[in-house]
Formats: C-alpha cells, sequence, structure tokens
C-alpha cells in the first residue's frame, strides 16, 4: 500500500507516520508539507533514510502538485490544515485557503484518480455543549463558532458532498483535543509544559473552567489507521478520549506533576468566543472498529512531559522567528 499524509510534519500528521512505520513496516508513505510555522522535519529525523518514506514539500492548495501525487498513490490520509484557534481569530485567510480550497484540491484528485480518501476533523466543528449536554456524536448537527472550527466544518461538509455526488471512497474522523510529542508549543499543553520547565507563568483564558475531552495522540493514530483499514465507506467516526476535565483543574495536575508551584497560574482575559465545552461520544467506532483510548490521562500527561524535559532544544527552535513575533502580538491583547 501505498499513502499520501497531508500535513505529515505536524504534531498529529508526524506521530501517525510513526505509528503506520512501526504497525505497517512495508508501506509506501509519501509525505506532502508545506512546512508551516508549526511542520517541522525534525519530528521524523528517524525515516531520513527510509528507503519506502519520501518528503515532499508543497502546498496542498497547489493543485497540479496535489494531482500529481495522489495519481501515484492508494489512498490519502489528510491531516494538513491550519489548527490554531487564537490564529484565526487574528486572521483567518490561511484557514480558508488551506482548510478549505486546499481539501478542495485532494478532493478532486481522489475523485479523478478514484483514491480512498480519509479526512482528519475536529470536535471543533459541532460547536459548545452546555453542562449538562450529551456529548457529541455521529448525528450532533454542525455548529462551528470560531474561523478554525467554521473551515473545518466547511472542509467536513465538502467530503459529505463529494461522497454523496461523485461517489468517493471517503471516510471522516473528529477528534478531540489531542496532546503528546512534537506538539508546537502554542497549545494549551505543550505551551504550559514549556513554560513551566523555566518556571515562567502560564496564561489561564477567563475562568479556566472550560472542558475539554483529551485524548493522546496515539490514539488518535491507532484510531485513524483502523477507519482507513476498516471503517465503512462514507460513514464518519467520532473519536475521544473519554476524559473531560476543565483546564484549570488539568493546569494544576501539570503543575503538581512537574513539582512546580500554583502561584504561576496568571488569569488573563478570554479568548473572544471561547467554546465552554467539548466532549466527545466514542460509541460507534467502539462499537464497530473495536476502539477506545488506552493511554489513561495522567500517564499520558508524564510521558508528554518526559518527552519535552529531553527536548528542551526541540521547543526552544520552534519558538524562535514568527513563532516568537505572533506569541508577542496575541498575548500582549491580554
Ligand atoms: P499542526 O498545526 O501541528 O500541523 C499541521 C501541518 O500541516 C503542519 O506540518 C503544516 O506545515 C501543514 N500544513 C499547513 N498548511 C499546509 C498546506 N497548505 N499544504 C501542506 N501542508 C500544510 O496540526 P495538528 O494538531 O497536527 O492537526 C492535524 C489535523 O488534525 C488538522 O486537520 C486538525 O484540524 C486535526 N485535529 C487536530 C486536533 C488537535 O488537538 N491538535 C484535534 C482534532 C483534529
Ligand atoms: P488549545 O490547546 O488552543 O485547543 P482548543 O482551543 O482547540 O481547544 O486550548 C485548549 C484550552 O485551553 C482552551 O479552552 C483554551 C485554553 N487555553 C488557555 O487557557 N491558555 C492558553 O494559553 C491556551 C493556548 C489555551
Amino acid at each position: 500500500m501505498k499513502l499520501l499524509v497531508t500535513g505529515g510534519a505536524g504534531f498529529i500528521g508526524s506521530n501517525f507516520i510513526h505509528y503506520l512505520r512501526r504497525v505497517h513496516p512495508e508501506y509506501d508513505i509519501v509525505n506532502l508539507d508545506k512546512l508551516t510555522y508549526a511542520g517541522n522535519l525534525e519530528n521524523l529525523k528517524s525515516l531520513d533514510q527510509d528507503p519506502r518514506y519520501q518528503f515532499v514539500k508543497g502546498d496542498i492548495c497547489d493543485r497540479d502538485l496535489v494531482f500529481d501525487l495522489v495519481k501515484d498513490v492508494d489512498a490519502i490520509v489528510h491531516f494538513a490544515a491550519e489548527t490554531h484557534v487564537d490564529r484565526a481569530i487574528l486572521g483567518a485567510a490561511d484557514f480558508v485557503k488551506t482548510n478549505v480550497l486546499g481539501t478542495l484540491n485532494l478532493l478532486d484528485a481522489a475523485k479523478e484518480f478514484k483514491k480512498r480518501f480519509h479526512h482528519i476533523s475536529t470536535d471543533e466543528v459541532f460547536g459548545a455543549l452546555g453542562p449538562n449536554d450529551p456529548p457529541f456524536n455521529e448525528h450532533t448537527p454542525y455548529n462551528p463558532k470560531n474561523p478554525y472550527s467554521a473551515s473545518k466544518a466547511a472542509a467536513d461538509h465538502l467530503v459529505r458532498s463529494y461522497i454523496h455526488t461523485h461517489k468517493i471512497a471517503a471516510t471522516i474522523s473528529n477528534c478531540s483535543n489531542n496532546y503528546g510529542p512534537y506538539q508546537f508549543p502554542e497549545k494549551l499543553i505543550p505551551l504550559f509544559i514549556s513554560k513551566l520547565l523555566n518556571d515562567e507563568r502560564v496564561p489561564v483564558y477567563g475562568d479556566g473552567q472550560q472542558i475539554r475531552d483529551w485524548i493522546h495522540v496515539e490514539d488518535h493514530a491507532r484510531g485513524v489507521d483502523l477507519i482507513l483499514h476498516r471503517g465503512r465507506l462514507g460513514e464518519t467516526y467520532c473519536l475521544g478520549g473519554n476524559c473531560e476535565i476543565p483546564n484549570l483543574e488539568l493546569i494544576r495536575g501539570l503543575i503538581a506533576l512537574m513539582g512546580k508551584d500554583e502561584t504561576l497560574i496568571e488569569y488573563v482575559k478570554d479568548r473572544p468566543g471561547h467554546d465552554r465545552r467539548y466532549a466527545i461520544n466514542f460509541t460507534k467506532a467502539r462499537n464497530e472498529l473495536s476502539w477506545e483510548p488506552r493511554i489513561k490521562l495522567e500517564e499520558g500527561l508524564q510521558k508528554t512531559i518526559d518527552w519535552y524535559q529531553k527536548n528542551q532544544d526541540w521547543v526552544d527552535r520552534c519558538k524562535s522567528g514568527e513563532y516568537q513575533e505572533y506569541y508577542v502580538k496575541n498575548y500582549s491583547n491580554k
């Protein structure tokens, strides 16, 4: 099997490629990535000499390139996206370009060459839950509330429209918040670990009572692999961590695991339009694919802290240049 993975130099994409290498060593993998600020080839250094792995630096918005690559593979797993909500609030144009128009190119190529397509999406497309609402499932209506989730929702709708109209062989997964190694230090967990390692203060948005359903990235990768091989064509699968927790509780847990002091918590202005609660019901994936998350939060967090501690130079390199500028601009708004 020859797979095209888009966005394979990012957080989840690189973890997925490492997972594929372990479970399907015979697969050929082509990684198409633009190497935005979030893409990092260091994440895949161990594959440098692998004859069954090829990296292509390029943009999914480049239609000719996408068609060229898609025609020679058996399947596409599409991770590439602009992914950070705070950046989407500062400016949404790149989110629409990559997440919507880039996805459209991949869909057109999948249609043209009749290729299997798996689209990676997020639980954020469903909007925000109230405290007593049941978790999201595959039937929850879409109600995205920020420009990132709106762009992902648009992409999901396009995928479904191609399944319905053009009969492409596609599946979708909507997953909850991931954490683990190689996550760019702008999202909550890697940002806070890297700050706490340096005894810096951590910015908690609003009252810190927002709830997320955390899943270790390896559990997500295993779910995607199962859907790719055993998922029913045309179907959507929700993947979650079975792990709803308010941000503040998570942050206190991180601080305790790292032996730091809670005085490092700094309450800052809330994110505009901040979604209050996400949670996933993954009964369909459990029933059809025997999938469920295996890594418990405390174990996963400890492994993640250890990884960031060992890879502080990786974090420092992420923080240089463009990221630094973004952070100053964003954080100084508070
Ligand atoms: P990331 O920001 O770490 O990585 C995104 C990757 O896509 C980077 O390597 C970047 O260079 C690449 N990319 C961006 N624009 C591109 C373009 N135009 N052409 C080619 N490559 C491009 O993101 P992530 O957290 O790994 O997320 C991967 C996917 O999973 C996304 O589709 C995201 O919506 C989805 N998702 C993420 C989470 C999460 O918690 N991080 C949860 C659910 C779903
Ligand atoms: P994030 O990792 O950006 O993921 P998402 O917004 O996609 O869920 O944020 C996770 C939660 O943490 C979210 O409720 C926002 C909050 N948060 C903070 O309180 N401070 C921060 O500096 C960041 C980045 C996030």
